[in-house]
């Protein structure tokens, strides 16, 4: 087979390997890719960036398959587009894809379909919203409706950080549209876990459960990022908390993705907060995680592609994903001032002795050398027969990394952050 793989991140990288692992698939084309995916076996970059362009290719080189990696093409209604013109694709249709395009949707489908969330209010009017932050009660958390590159949460301690938040994403419009309309919405205290799953818009079948360390520093301090760490699986995901997620989240989001008739084909990822009072939705992505895939697909023992083609075929009911019987852990090595402003262009030099695999980010090749090019550049993931040993495998692994301003944590699957 030969596949599309669209998008240019750590997740894309990682989808595009494990794919090439297939014997099944003979050529991978990642648009645009990214320095890791062009040193990749049976891959090759080609450089296109929007939906008309990844349409045109697909069809004059016969794609079999289009894998999507990030949110925003699904958002823009990718699959839709490419299903109208009879191409295979995977990922949900536009309608799906704003279960992450707008959280009042995800919110209301929640509310509406019995999926366990925190309480919450929808706001498009500044006045009100103001107005109703005067009364609420503390911590609160402030979110934009629509896409902000994960920046669109705020939580709030008290009421002048929430005014604050609502100036920015209402009135000055920092997020160009998308915190037009807001959400404000209880504080849960907890844990986090990912559970990123397959759906067929029948069944939907959880991946392994993984655990990301969204702050920039050791001990969960400053700024969020797109995530520095993940590891696999998560240890706070005991069996009795799955079954509350699949009781209280799984099942009716299935319900609510049959009845709403999405065209659901793809990756639902469930960021879900553990609580004393029950495990809580807190958002749906709709594709994979960055950096959780990195973790994840690590430990996947089966054929990815066959995952994919049941998926399509609508027969996930009769699939059963294998996974290793292992832990995985996976850091990620930053520039000097992510998630801030950052300088690009410098060599990466790697040593060819690492036990991990390298997933590439923020890299490309030029004249045959690895240079950084992002905030997150690259991660190195480790696997093995505890947690311990993996983390000690991707510690050890990353000191054999260097490129100028490296920064990663050193705390990546400590037992309290
Ligand atoms: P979201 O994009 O909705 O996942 O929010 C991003 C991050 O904000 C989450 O990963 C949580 O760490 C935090 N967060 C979101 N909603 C809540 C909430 N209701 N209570 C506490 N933390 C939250
Ligand atoms: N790592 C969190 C995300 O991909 O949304």
């Amino acid at each position: 087979m030969k596949l599309l793989v669209i998008g240019s991140g750590g997740r894309e990288h990682a989808i595009a390997w494990k794919l090439s692992k297939s014997n099944k698939v003979h050529k991978i084309y990642c648009a645009p890719g990214n320095g890791g995916t062009a040193l990749e076996e049976k891959c090759t970059n080609i450089n296109l960036n929007s939906v008309d362009e990844y349409l045109s290719f697909a069809k004059e080189n016969k794609i079999d398959v289009t894998v999507v990696g990030p949110e925003a093409p699904l958002v823009e209604g990718i699959v839709d587009t490419f299903k109208k013109e009879g191409l295979k694709i995977f990922g949900p249709d536009k309608k799906g894809a704003f279960l992450e395009g707008s959280k009042a949707f995800a919110k209301e489908f929640m509310k509406k379909y019995g999926v366990k969330t925190a309480e919450y209010e929808a706001f498009t009017d500044f006045k009100k919203a103001s107005e109703y932050i005067k009364n609420c009660a503390y911590p609160v958390v402030i979110k934009a409706d629509g896409l902000a590159a994960g920046k669109g949460v705020v939580i709030c301690q008290e009421e002048k950080d929430a005014q604050k938040a609502l100036e920015d994403f209402m009135v000055k419009d920092i997020f160009k549209g998308s915190g037009k309309k807001i959400i404000i919405e209880e504080f849960l205290q907890g844990v986090e876990a990912s559970i990123l799953s397959i759906t067929d818009g029948e069944t939907i079948i959880p991946f392994i459960s993984s655990k990301d360390h969204k702050q920039i520093y050791d001990g969960d301090k400053g700024p969020n990022t797109g995530g520095m760490g993940v590891i696999a699986p998560n240890p706070y995901c005991s069996d009795e908390v799955i079954k509350e997620f699949t009781k209280y989240v799984l099942e009716p989001t299935l319900k609510g993705i049959r009845q709403e008739h999405m065209d659901y084909i793809g990756i639902i990822f469930f960021g879900i907060m553990i609580t004393k009072k029950g495990v809580y939705l807190l958002e749906y992505n709709v594709r994979m995680g960055d950096p959780e895939t990195q973790a994840v697909l690590y430990l996947m023992e089966s054929d990815f592609m066959d995952i994919i083609m049941e998926a399509l075929n609508k027969n996930l009911s009769n699939m059963n994903i294998k996974w290793e019987n292992k832990h995985s852990c996976c850091i990620v090595a930053a520039s000097e001032g992510y998630p801030s402003s950052y300088k690009k262009g410098f060599t990466i030099e790697i040593e060819d002795n690492l036990e991990s695999k390298v997933i590439a980010a923020g890299v490309k090749l030029q004249d045959n050398q690895l240079m950084t090019n992002g905030g997150r550049v690259l991660c190195v993931v480790a696997k093995g027969d505890s947690l311990e040993s993996a983390r000690e495998k991707a510690y050890r692994d990353i000191e054999k990394v260097k490129f100028k301003g490296i920064y990663y944590r050193k705390d990546i699957g400590k037992a309290n952050s």
